[in-house]
């Protein structure tokens, strides 16, 4: 028996990186996942990769239209939504006297935005007993150079995990954030100004953790999958840091 047999999920940012591990997981654990990104060619790779056990639906989630195809795709599964995690998003670094405010929108719709989006249209469809995990990340607790609206867009999510939480326990549905640290993604190396850079950002990166290495997808998954399924059944509201360490010691 897999932890979701039998539930639906819908893991947005699902076709690179944490998102596709979470979704993974969760095929392995006898989910079906609706699996949502903006890149029609990773999409595919995820559907030829998993078949049956994925719907993919090209999506952005700063868009309301693009948001409302998504879930028209589940509502007429007719199924509802038994886990959302809501992954889809990400950063680039900028000093603050080089703030555009290009970079300070496209950072909140997608990250903020998008995430306020994605849970409200989702909850006509969500099953009692339902799990939503919002993706934070460690630097919401901690000040880095460069990286100010990024971590403001992510301490939001910290935020929205409380709010949502109490707003959704009389229904019976669960709202839990995970806060990665540096974990080995393509949308992590893409942080260096030019690839070349990349392995030097990484090292740095990990040289900066208690354990002194980056996280993997898969150990991501594994605090997802925690919070996504029943075996978390007394935890709501909180955030859970998967950082090797970084923010606690
Ligand atoms: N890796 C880390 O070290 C780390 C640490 C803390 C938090 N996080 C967070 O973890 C999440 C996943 O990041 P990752 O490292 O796995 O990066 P990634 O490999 O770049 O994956 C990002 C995913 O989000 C999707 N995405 C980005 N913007 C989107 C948009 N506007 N609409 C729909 N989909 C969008 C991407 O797909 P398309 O490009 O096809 O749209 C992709 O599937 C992000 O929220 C990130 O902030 C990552």
């Amino acid at each position: 028996m897999g932890e979701l047999d039998g539930r639906t999920a819908l893991v947005t940012g699902g076709n690179s990186g944490i998102g596709l591990g979470v979704v993974r997981r969760f095929v392995a654990e006898g989910a079906h996942v609706i699996v949502t990104g903006r890149n029609p060619d990773r999409l595919e790779a995820v559907k030829a990769e998993l078949g049956d056990a994925v719907t993919t639906v090209r999506g952005d989630v700063s868009s309301l239209d693009d948001l409302d195809a998504v879930f028209d795709v589940i509502a007429q599964r007719g199924t509802g939504l038994d886990v959302l995690f809501a992954n889809a998003g990400g950063g680039e670094f900028a000093a603050l006297e080089d703030v555009t405010w290009k970079h300070f929108t496209e950072i909140f719709e997608a990250n903020v935005g998008g995430t306020v989006f994605t849970v409200q249209k989702a909850l006509p469809l969500l099953n009692p007993g339902a799990s939503i995990v919002l993706t934070g990340s460690n630097i919401d607790v901690k000040g880095a150079p460069s990286f100010s609206v990024y971590a403001a867009s992510k301490a939001a999510i910290r935020s929205f995990t409380r709010s949502w939480a109490a707003e959704l326990v009389g229904r019976g549905v669960r709202v839990n954030a995970i806060a990665p640290g540096p974990i080995a993604t393509p949308g992590l190396s893409g942080l260096a100004a030019e690839p070349e850079q990349a392995e030097a950002l990484l090292g740095g990166l990990a040289a900066g953790v208690p354990m002194k290495r980056l996280g993997t997808p898969d150990e991501v998954a594994d605090a997802v999958l925690y919070l996504a399924s029943p075996r978390s059944s007394y935890v709501t509201g909180a955030e859970l840091y998967v950082d090797g360490g970084a923010s606690q010691i």
